[in-house]
């Protein structure tokens, strides 16, 4: 049920503190401060590259982990929406892994891509949400999130509890590659185990966020910047907000602007910048001063300093714990999943039920 909650969608991005804590718990030893996932029948020291494939917000969860995998075990990484990397002819060689992501595990696209990388010999982890699903059932090494059944047709809780799995893992392989020795992975460790209390600090900002809504309310067009890890939930914010509010939103990578999109910037056009703290904030920051300097009008996502250091000159700003970048992808996720929520109500849309939308898209 909803409980108090007006939408399965609130309730689930309300449930994210816990179901994050409850995901970890499967894949961290926090006594030892080791990541600790289910060992499967395949050498995962023996893996030279790896291939995610998934759709929708699943992909950009992949988006966010390539970084991972590719910073901690240095295995290279190629990702691909389902739907493209089934007719691109990919190359596949011994030695890879194919890591589907799936809240339901029963995407088509995504359960074709898998089957075809089977067939090519290729090894397959399943990131997935539904442990008797069809994905679940056919790969080699399945890591379950524990998110609980997910209602609303845009995908909350998922998203971040796969985000946590899939840092456990990239910390996995990592260790498995002789990359990762026992002091860096008992830093990891901590920094992931800090999610769920960031998540819960980030709900607090729900009412202020509620209150911003009415700014991106009535816009024809939004934009969503970001860089890094931060790039996809960029992506994943312009998802959410399209398929809930119906405004056409668009995310992009902050340095990409200068190439084309900072031609459409204008008074209208809100850009919501998300910039937590980091190595990648100064340069995000000259990213959004460009589209100041041309009259954009920008929300800035960040952190107290974040916000005390470039705030000024923007039409709101969302104040975010302050975490390591490790977690900000997950931290991050609730401003943008609150943006679109309160955006969708104020316009009065069915939040849950989207129309021309299914939770589960068997067909391909
Ligand atoms: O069940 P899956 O994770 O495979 O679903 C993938 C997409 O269909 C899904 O994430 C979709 O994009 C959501 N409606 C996004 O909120």
């Amino acid at each position: 049920s909803k409980g108090n909650h007006r939408h399965y969608m609130l309730k689930e991005i309300y449930e994210q503190p816990v179901v994050v804590a409850q995901t970890l718990r499967s894949y961290l030893r926090r006594m030892e401060d080791q990541v600790s996932l289910p060992v499967p029948d395949f050498d995962l020291g023996a893996i030279r590259r790896v291939t995610i494939v998934a759709c929708g917000t699943s992909y950009y969860a992949g988006m966010v982990a390539k970084y991972w995998f590719e910073q901690f075990a240095r295995v290279p990484v190629d990702i691909d929406v389902a739907s493209e990397f089934r007719y691109r002819a990919p190359v596949m060689e011994d030695g890879g892994l194919m890591i589907v992501i799936s809240q339901s595990g029963e995407t088509a696209d995504t359960l074709a891509a898998l089957r075809h990388a089977r067939s090519e010999g290729q090894k397959i982890a399943a990131v997935v949400n539904v442990p008797t699903s069809t994905m679940a059932r056919e790969a080699d090494l399945l890591l379950p999130t524990h998110a609980g059944p997910e209602i609303g047709v845009a995908s909350t809780k998922a998203f971040t509890c796969q985000l946590a799995v899939l840092a456990a893992f990239a910390a996995n392989l990592a260790r498995a590659k002789g990359r990762l020795d026992g002091k860096a992975e008992k830093e990891l460790v901590r920094h992931l185990a800090e999610a769920p209390a960031a998540l819960n600090a980030a709900l607090a900002y729900d009412e202020s966020i509620e209150a911003m809504a009415h700014l991106v309310a009535g816009a024809r067009d939004v934009l969503y910047l970001g860089r890094g890890p931060d790039y996809p939930l960029a992506l994943e914010g312009a998802l959410k907000l399209k398929e809930i509010s119906y405004i056409h939103a668009e995310g992009y990578a902050a340095g990409e602007m200068k190439h084309g999109p900072i031609a459409l910037i204008d008074d209208k056009v809100p850009v919501i910048v998300l910039a937590p703290s980091g190595p990648l904030f100064e340069k995000t920051v000259s990213n959004m001063q460009e589209v100041q300097a041309r009259g954009g009008k920008v929300v800035l996502i960040s952190d107290y300093d974040g916000v005390q250091a470039a705030g000024e000159g923007c039409i709101a700003t969302i104040t975010m714990p302050k975490v390591h970048p490790l977690i900000a992808p997950m931290v991050y996720a609730v401003p943008v999943q609150l943006l679109a929520y309160h955006v969708a109500v104020a316009k009065g849309t069915d939040v849950d039920q989207p129309r021309n939308l299914a939770k589960s898209v068997t067909v391909e």
